[in-house]
């Protein structure tokens, strides 16, 4: 049998290779390829079975299936929103995220909360003492949790103590990152180290029916550090994001093989931990500058739930020979498109000013519904007249500057009516039916040429 070769793996994006290099091939990251010993079998004995002949797979048709998914309700109603309505006994999920959003602080409340349900929680934690980990529960108020707590670093010893004992119904491990396995020569962190760290605990999670929840951190250019290989090893990715300099925190799903993955859960972070944001929208309109110039309150869906946000934009004259384009919370391409339809199709010259765009609250917005809120915050900006602070708007703008209807329409307008806004700016569309009764006025607008003529005509 051949000598197991050692494999050159970048540290970015996973891709292995022959032979080291400066730079990645696949993703063009520089020094970020590492020496790793060759994985180990897929399992215990795996080499072993392999040399048997197969054995006979049970097959079974589509339509046979079992008793229909148990789900274990944590009670955070945000959390068990973004995993579907709850945890799925037997199944792994990620939480990824930058260090010091909260992670921690989530995970140990879901914990607590699971516990004191009575079900068997283990938090093996590797990167906090266990004291470091108590004080939070403190702080948290979940002292008194049943939740049994762990350090350790070592996978074999995680999984010699969780296989003592009743089965543990959740296994939080934080952080995947810390995890190491024996028979992986590689420093903890790594791909190789993450990755079979990871398989390991996830076949704990299969053969005993433990829900496994591992956290990752995000490295800045937001991908799970290192190994985005074990995003496809779980059976649910959830991101927790957020600016650290608001307090707003969303869990967003991003993978889930158990329901949706664009639902989102906010939380608020106090002193005494996350709590839920049950009207997320009231949150995030609430510190409006009212009568300001460059402000638009976009109605946007995130998931099932609509969700209301401040559109910021500030059109300044530019010092700089190539003016400046600055966005947070939304994508920089859809500003250029939008920018350049307002140019090419609205007469608007934008040359030789710098445009900042911000999505209030620290949220990220990425439904190209925003397109229409976002070109009207730049032409108030520009113009230096304000909106009309009781209106919403919503539609996406194609190349041709005309406005597209956009889904959902009636429950963003219920979301505005019941925030007290009475006017609702957006693409023609004719699904409005009932919606119409909300109390919000209709102002359905063909082009953004017309938008244009409009705010700069009666100076709204
Ligand atoms: P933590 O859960 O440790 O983050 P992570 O595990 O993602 O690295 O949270 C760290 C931050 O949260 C820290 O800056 C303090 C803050 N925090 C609060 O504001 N309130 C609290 O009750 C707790 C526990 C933490
Ligand atoms: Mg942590």
């Amino acid at each position: 049998m051949a000598r197991p070769q050692a494999r050159y793996v970048c540290q970015e994006c996973g891709a292995a290779s022959a032979k080291w290099s400066g730079r990645c091939d696949d993703c063009g990251a520089w020094n970020t390829i590492v020496e790793e010993a060759p994985a180990p079998p897929a399992g215990p004995g795996a080499r072993a079975r392999g040399r048997r002949s197969g054995q006979l797979v049970e097959l079974s048709g589509l339509g046979s299936h079992g008793a229909p998914v148990a789900r274990l309700r944590t009670g955070n109603r945000e959390f068990d929103r973004v995993v579907g309505g709850g945890l799925v006994a037997g199944s792994a999920l990620l939480v990824g995220g930058d260090p010091g959003i909260g992670k921690s602080t989530l995970l140990l409340q879901i914990a607590a909360a699971i516990a004191a349900a009575g079900h068997r929680v283990i938090y093996m934690s590797g990167e906090e003492a266990a004291d470091q980990v108590r004080l939070r529960a403190a702080r948290l108020g979940v002292a008194g949790a049943p939740v049994e707590l762990g350090t350790a670093t070592s996978v074999a010893d995680i999984v010699a103590t969780l296989e003592r004992g009743a089965t543990p119904r959740l296994v939080v491990i934080d952080s995947i990152q810390t995890m190491w396995d024996q028979r992986i020569d590689s420093a903890p962190g790594t791909v190789a180290q993450v990755r079979a760290s990871a398989q390991t605990l996830i076949r704990f999670a299969k053969e005993r029916g433990s829900i496994v929840v591992l956290v990752g951190h995000v490295t800045k250019d937001g991908q799970i550090a290192g190994p985005r290989v074990v995003e496809h090893m779980v059976d649910a990715v959830l991101y927790f994001e957020g600016d650290r300099g608001h307090r707003f925190r969303i869990l967003r799903g991003v993978k889930n093989r158990f329901g949706p993955t664009d639902e989102i859960g906010v939380f608020d972070m106090t002193g005494k931990g996350l709590e839920e944001v049950e009207n997320p929208s009231a949150l995030f309109i609430g510190a409006r500058d009212r009568g300001a110039p460059g402000a638009a309150v976009f109605a946007g869906i995130e998931g099932t739930r609509p969700l209301l946000v401040e559109i910021q934009a500030l059109v300044a004259p530019s010092p700089l020979g190539t003016p400046r384009r600055a966005v947070v919370g939304t994508d920089s391409a859809r500003l250029a498109m939008i920018l350049a339809v307002l140019e090419a199709r609205c007469g608007i010259s934008l040359a030789g000013r710098d445009v900042y765009l911000n999505v209030a609250g620290g949220l990220r917005i990425q439904e190209p519904a925003a397109d229409l809120a976002v070109a009207a915050a730049l032409v108030s900006s520009l113009h230096g007249e304000p909106l009309d602070d009781g209106a919403v708007w919503f539609g996406e703008v194609s190349l041709s500057g005309a406005l597209r209807p956009v889904a959902q329409s009636a429950g963003r307008l219920r979301e505005a009516a019941k925030l007290g806004f009475t006017r609702a700016v957006l693409a023609p569309t004719d699904d409005l039916g009932e919606a119409a009764a909300g109390g919000i006025r209709l102002d359905p607008i063909e082009d953004l040429a017309r938008l244009v003529l409009q705010l700069s005509g009666s100076g709204e």
